[in-house]
């Protein structure tokens, strides 16, 4: 059987022909696999998500998706684009993207009605993702007023209905109390478990052990700089640190001044 979500071959693009945003990926994702996209600021992290979402297209190499091309072309088709929607869902970095309904119950449902999933299992799944995510109370509510964490619930609420086989997260966890970002990342496992591909765009790499097995680093010069299974990647500090994503701080430890690497955007003590 061929498990192959998504491959690219010698992917490039840049935004406006000149501003490079990919250059030369080449990336295989099976099925079932839990993966992170890690990377200091700038690498092209978004960038992939929106490509393996069909929203972006490589000008130079190539994407399949399922094992078709994804390709403007091939979207253009109504069915198979309609196809693609409801096999992938996207959870953006900005939940105000996302969000446009007048309601949280029109932002929840506006995914699987617009697929054509039938009402009664449409209202089953509000029911259900609504529970999940802890946002029942707020489906009357305007997406717009609410709070970071409520709209960022609601959203991946959204992507939830469609029911995708295929989550992508663009830094799902990012700005969020810790309560939020330890529910996120139990909807992730659990997701997964349920045989989910998912793969998330990442900042904080304390979390990135329990959001993947696998992990794709991403250099400034846009290249893959480096992919493998997560503890071997994230052991290898003298890598981390010329990824920037890394840095060595020195403060004062029990009387002695002590130097030690800390994790990009950790807090120090
Ligand atoms: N709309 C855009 N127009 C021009 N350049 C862009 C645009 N979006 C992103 N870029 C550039 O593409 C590169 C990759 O950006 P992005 O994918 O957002 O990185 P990341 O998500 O890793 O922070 C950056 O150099 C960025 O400046
Ligand atoms: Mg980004």
């Amino acid at each position: 059987m061929n498990d192959i979500v998504f491959e690219l071959q010698d992917v490039k693009y840049s935004y406006q022909k000149k501003y490079p945003a990919l250059c030369g990926i080449d990336m295989t994702i099976r099925q079932g696999e839990k993966i992170a996209i890690i990377g200091a600021n700038g690498t092209g992290k978004s960038t992939l998500l929106h490509m393996l979402d069909g929203l972006v297209f490589p000008d130079q190499g190539r994407i399949t998706a399922f094992g078709q091309e994804l390709s403007e072309a091939a979207l253009a088709d109504e069915a198979a684009a309609w196809k693609f929607r409801s096999r992938v869902g996207f959870v953006f970095q900005s939940a105000d993207i996302q969000l446009f309904c007048p309601s949280v119950r029109e932002d929840i449902v506006f995914g699987p009605l617009q697929l054509g999933v039938a009402a009664n299992e449409v209202a089953r799944r509000l029911a259900e993702v609504a529970r999940v995510l802890d946002v029942g109370h707020l489906l009357d509510r305007v997406p717009q007023q609410l709070s970071i964490g409520e709209k960022r619930r609601v959203a991946i609420a959204s992507v939830l209905a469609i029911d995708p086989e295929v989550y992508i997260f663009d830094e799902p966890t990012a700005g969020l109390d810790p309560l939020t970002v330890r529910h996120i990342i139990d909807l992730v496992v659990q997701a997964n478990r349920r045989g989910k591909t998912i793969i998330t765009a990442i900042h904080d790499l304390h979390i990135v052990g329990e959001l993947a097995d696998t992990v794709y680093v991403f250099g400034k010069d846009k290249k893959l700089a480096r992919s493998g299974p997560v503890e071997q990647v994230l052991s290898d500090r003298a890598f981390l640190e010329a990824q920037n994503l890394v840095h060595i701080h020195g403060h004062i430890h029990e009387g002695r001044e002590h130097v030690h690497p800390h994790l990009a955007f950790e807090r120090h003590a």
